[in-house]
């Protein structure tokens, strides 16, 4: 499963990059507004620190105005990913952009049956939000089950993006269903790493080294 961060923070994407575990970045309007960066210039930046894919989303509602936003957009970097809603608008774009060779992220996706027109549309991903779907009173992961399901009956290519991540069994829960990517804030891709179990036995080890008397 690919891990994407879901962030504007230049900081924290160097980080994880360093890790070499990053494979790609997810932005939204709401996380530019909260970098404070200007849009056009901090997605240059995460393009440059990333070679995987890098969603920038466009904010017109209409066909013609999120043509017009991703022909700039996509003029960033060879690797950004263009993001529309999951809208008619959105998937006519999406069938438009892909037909072209640009990457698209459907965004927005809260049904089997709009992960299914996605497909339809040609999109590279979709972006179920489980989160906001489980606050909802929804079971995210039971949609994540059914679109694995609906795409490998039909051998769809569109690779399945679990957004709204909030914990670690929501990435536990999506690798056991096989989605392709998941992508989740720095905070949550960094707990992953945490167990402890982990702390305690380095600490022991260390402990029972020092005793030891050698270096290596
Ligand atoms: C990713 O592409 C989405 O924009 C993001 O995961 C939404 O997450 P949220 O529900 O925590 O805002």
């Amino acid at each position: 499963m690919k891990f994407f961060a879901d962030t504007a923070e230049i900081a924290d994407i160097k980080e994880l990059a360093a890790t070499g575990l990053l494979d790609g970045v997810t932005t939204n309007p709401s996380l530019i507004m909260k970098s404070g960066r200007d849009f056009m210039e901090v997605t240059k930046e995460i393009c440059g620190i990333t070679d995987g894919p890098v969603s920038a989303e466009v904010v017109a509602l209409d066909h013609a105005g999120m043509m017009r936003e991703a022909e700039i957009l996509r003029k960033i970097a060879d690797n950004v990913c263009i993001k529309v809603p999951l809208t008619i608008d959105g998937l006519k774009t999406c069938k438009a952009l892909t037909g072209e060779g640009t990457m698209v992220n459907v965004t927005l996706c809260f049904s089997a049956n709009q992960a299914l027109l996605a497909a339809k549309a040609g999109a590279t991903f979709i972006s179920p939000f489980v989160g906001r779907h489980d606050d909802n009173g929804f079971d995210g992961m039971e949609l994540i089950g059914d679109i694995r399901l609906i795409y490998d009956n039909y051998d769809f290519r569109t690779e399945i993006l679990v957004a709204s991540v909030r914990h670690g069994l929501h990435v536990l829960q999506s690798a056991r269903i096989g989605a392709d990517v998941m992508t989740a804030p720095p905070a949550v891709i960094k707990a992953l790493f945490k167990h402890v179990l982990t702390d305690k036995g380095i600490e022991g080890f260390l402990a029972d080294w020092a005793k030891t008397g050698q270096a290596i």
